[in-house]
């Protein structure tokens, strides 16, 4: 698979490159901008190159099945990527020019004016219905403003839409060169260490929480067959504690997972580790009454919901992940957002970030969130700019649909 380094004599070039801009926002502002941050290496090179580059991103969800004209114009604006602009620009103190539109003659003039070293950034993708079906006219539209593409979307890299599939499709149709950019190297390079497991990795010890076991189905049963041990913490260990009999409460569960759980945790045996006790509450806000259910596998009762793993189960989480020597984790053990709720997940990422010799990574999402808001960001051997793509590259055994379709 070719990469940034392999693209020659890219001065003058239209390079697409498309990137994960999908930040989180708060109301309207960036609230995280380390994707952004993340995608800098490869369009810093590409400049320095004195390439003319064309970003591509999408910015949040837009709901062209079930939402109103109404609710479309709201989502839309809510997700317009002009702040995006905005803050690339600052932090490239240069200057980056915005197109307003996804397709037409706005844009391709736009392009057409650009100069060498200059950066272009088009609206959100998702503005477009055809983007998330990889329709081939709206490819074509893009692929034709081009000479090269990269992909360095990690993050978007298990959608096969028009601007992560469609486009190089069309572009290495054409003969043109397509590559992957400095970020999506990096991350396959990382990833690839806990899919392809060497017994120098072992004890291999997965950790999985947030919310919900049917995101999670296949790759709990790929980890059962890569990984010594894992870790089930968060909301998604109540449904494990439902299928093993015990009462939950108002813990979430998902029914329709209780036989998976149940076949899960006859597979795995020992293999599957389960929470202890919980903290529960009785109303999901700061003034609830809080309580610590210390046989809570037995009973958390009605009218309490479980929001974190509670101190025994710490201690044996952290005992656990003592012994790993490689430790891959994906998803909070509480929620964390909330102040009294955070500890089982600061004490899961302070004791995976203090491991001397070993290596670690962060899938993504809200557990990357944690490690940046506790501080532990830097001492994780890897942290992926991709959630759910970090799950999938693990679920597909090393592959994902984006990265693929860069290779021959
Ligand atoms: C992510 O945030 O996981 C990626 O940007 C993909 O976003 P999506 O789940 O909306 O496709």
């Amino acid at each position: 698979m070719k990469t940034l380094k392999d693209l020659k004599d890219l001065k003058g070039k239209r390079i697409l490159v498309r990137v994960d801009f999908n930040v989180p926002l708060k109301n309207g502002k960036i609230d995280d901008d380390n994707r952004i941050i993340q995608a800098l290496p490869t369009i810093n090179y590409l400049v320095g190159s004195g390439a003319r580059v064309i970003l591509f991103s999408h910015l949040g969800k837009i709901d062209y099945k079930k939402a109103t004209p109404e609710e479309l114009k709201a989502q839309k604006a809510k997700n317009n990527l002009k702040v995006v602009a905005e803050r690339l620009s600052e932090i490239m103190k240069q200057p980056v020019v915005f197109s307003e539109v996804t397709t037409g003659k706005e844009l391709d003039d736009k392009v057409a004016a650009l100069q060498d070293a200059e950066v272009l950034l088009v609206q959100n993708t998702r503005y477009e219905k055809g983007e998330e079906k990889n329709d081939p006219d709206l490819s074509a539209s893009w692929a034709k403003l081009g000479d090269v593409f990269v992909m360095d979307a990690f993050g978007s890299a298990h959608r096969a839409h028009a601007s992560t599939y469609g486009i190089p499709e069309l572009l290495k149709k054409d003969g043109k060169p397509v590559a992957i950019g400095f970020l999506v190297e990096k991350e396959v390079h990382a990833l690839s260490r806990v899919v392809n497991v060497k017994n120098s990795d072992r004890p291999y010890l997965a950790i999985l929480g947030g919310l919900k076991v049917s995101d999670k189905i296949k790759v709990i049963d790929l980890l059962l067959e890569k990984c010594d041990k894992i870790i089930i913490g968060g909301a998604m260990a109540y449904t494990f504690q439902r299928a093993r009999g015990f009462t939950t409460g108002n813990s979430p569960v998902e029914e329709s997972q209780l036989d998976y759980a149940r076949e899960c945790l006859a597979k795995a045996k020992d293999r599957i580790v389960l929470p202890l006790d919980a903290m529960a509450s009785d109303a999901f806000s700061p003034e609830a009454r809080t309580v610590n259910f210390p046989t809570v596998n037995e009973n958390i009762p009605e009218g309490f919901e479980g929001l974190d793993i509670g101190p025994k189960t710490i201690k044996l989480f952290q005992a656990e992940i003592a012994k790993a020597k490689m430790v891959f984790w994906n998803g909070p053990m509480g929620v964390f957002e909330q102040k009294e709720f955070i500890k089982g997940t600061a004490a899961v990422c302070e004791a995976i970030a203090s491991l001397k010799g070993v290596f670690s990574v962060i899938g993504g999402g809200d557990s990357a969130s944690a490690a940046k808001k506790l501080g532990y960001f830097d001492k994780f051997s890897h942290v992926s700019t991709g959630g759910g793509a970090s799950l999938e590259m693990i679920e597909n055994n090393g592959h994902l649909p984006g990265i693929d379709i860069i290779g021959d």
